[in-house]
């Protein structure tokens, strides 16, 4: 059996050591040769490199191990599959992206919003270099990339590398939603048939069929409308991630024709939302103080124990068995069905052939093998383009390093709206952005 050379970009990340127990437990099914992990952060990369040594010496002794970050070696070896898991600037600037907005009365969101804005104009500067760099040793090797905010690193990576086949953008909030409809519904999410449309954090479930072709959607609206909605795993969940599906139950009872990604809380009750939001205490200190510091601490504590044994340092296996599952499909050619970004390419019909959609794929050796969604009702495609001329104007204000362009971006967004506003929060980010920015003139 070939065993697969893989690379983590963003090895520091707090969710690498979920997905480093699910390549442990995933060992037969999708055997590694070699594991690298590199980052930008010696010290973050080092405190999970030394769990990882431990882990992979109690549970995959035969796998050759090593992080870094000498990016340039990482690249230069032979790899089939880099994962890219990169925060440009850290929950340092995501705090800076979430309560910038709120200073100015706006939601602050680190992928919706002015928010996702920002982090967007760092995250494609790091991203083309990365596929630029990788490419220059690995032509072929595939490229899933989880780095947010996804919409706009999707678009941007399609501008630059228009005829790059092997760079997959994916976000693991659809199959978030199928696991928690699997939950209520007291099915296996996996043998869902799901139609999906939208853009990232920005689409809706039409159809979810299961193995004879009856469509469970009308049953599973009728139960959130009854009994409201929570995340497959909210036992582990912060009290905001339960507020934002609990708000899934209004948005279906406003647009009851499909099942909403639950980022669309943002443009839809964007007043609501904000009241919700505390200026001082975001979602960014919200994480630093809980799973960072969780993941962080006991990694650490596995390496004074020198054993994994007693550890509870998995906080979500969920999301690195969905990369594992993910990648097994692209390597065996196994055509499972994963919610994709890729170009739209006549998929919705009434949407224009080179947007960024999210929608479901078969997922093959040669990349995506995307279903017909056909016509979309006036309404959502309404706000998909409105969505959708922001995000290329994000991309664009980049290539171009256009302040104008920066400025349309965010008066197009329905987190913003007012123009002034918009000025407003653009100026306040070029200023907390600094270098991490493109010159915007
Ligand atoms: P994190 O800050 O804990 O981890 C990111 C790591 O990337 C850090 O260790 C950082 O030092 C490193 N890094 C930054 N710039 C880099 C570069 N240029 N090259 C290599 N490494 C670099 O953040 P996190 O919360 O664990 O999230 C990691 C990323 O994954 C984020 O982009 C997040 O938004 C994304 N994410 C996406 C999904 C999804 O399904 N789409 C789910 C979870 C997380
Ligand atoms: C979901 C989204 C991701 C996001 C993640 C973590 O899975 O799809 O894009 O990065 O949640 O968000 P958090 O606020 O917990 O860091
Ligand atoms: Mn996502």
């Amino acid at each position: 059996m070939k065993k697969f050379n893989i690379l983590i970009v963003g090895g520091g990340s707090t969710w690498t050591p979920g997905l480093l127990k699910s390549l442990c437990v995933r060992k037969n099914s999708f055997p590694i040769g070699k594991l690298t992990m590199v980052d930008v952060n010696e010290e973050r990369q080092a405190v999970i490199g030394e769990f990882a040594k431990i882990l992979f010496q109690e549970e995959y002794p035969e796998l050759e191990f090593e992080y870094t970050t000498d990016k340039q070696a990482a690249y230069a070896q032979e790899l089939d599959f880099v994962f890219v898991q990169m925060r440009t600037g850290g929950y340092g600037m995501r705090e800076q992206d979430e309560k910038i907005p709120l200073q100015h009365g706006v939601i602050g969101q680190e992928t919706c919003g002015p928010g996702g804005f920002a982090y967007g104009l760092r995250s494609i500067k790091d991203m083309a270099q990365l596929v630029t760099d990788v490419r220059e040793h690995n032509p072929k090797a595939w490229i899933l990339n989880y780095t947010n905010p996804a919409a706009i690193v999707a678009d941007a990576l399609q501008q630059l590398f228009p005829n790059d086949k092997r760079i997959l953008n994916i976000c693991d909030q659809p199959e978030n939603l199928l696991r928690s409809y699997g939950r209520l519904l007291e099915r296996d999410p996996r043998s869902f048939d799901p139609v999906y449309f939208g853009l990232n954090h920005f689409g809706w479930f039409t159809h979810l069929y299961d193995e004879s072709g009856n469509d469970l959607l009308p049953e599973l609206r009728e139960m959130i409308l009854d009994g409201g909605f929570r995340p497959v795993d909210y036992e582990q969940r912060d009290q905001s991630w339960l507020d934002t599906y609990a708000m899934v139950e209004q948005t279906v009872r406003d647009f009851p024709d499909y099942l909403p990604n639950t980022y669309l809380q943002y443009y839809l009750y964007p007043d609501k939302v904000l009241k919700k939001l505390d200026p001082t205490h975001t979602r960014a200190n919200e994480v630093m103080e809980g799973r960072e510091k969780r993941v962080f601490e006991a990694c650490r504590e596995v390496a004074d124990k020198g054993t994994t044994v007693g550890a509870s340092v998995v906080h979500n296996d969920a999301h690195g068995e969905f990369i594992l599952i993910v990648a097994e499909s692209i390597a065996y050619n196994k055509g499972d069905n994963f919610i994709v970004i890729i170009p739209n390419n006549g998929i919705i019909s009434n949407l224009p052939d080179d947007t960024m959609v999210e929608v479901a794929a078969s997922l093959t050796a040669n990349g995506p093998r995307p279903y017909a969604v056909g016509e979309i009702p006036v309404f959502y495609k309404g706000l998909i383009e409105g969505q959708y001329a922001y995000e290329r104007l994000t991309v664009e204000a980049f290539i171009e390093n256009s302040y104008q362009k920066a400025l349309q971006a965010l008066t197009l967004n329905r987190t913003v709206v007012s123009a002034q506003k918009a000025r407003e929060v653009l100026d306040a980010l070029i200023e907390a952005n600094g270098d991490f920015w493109p010159e915007l003139k």
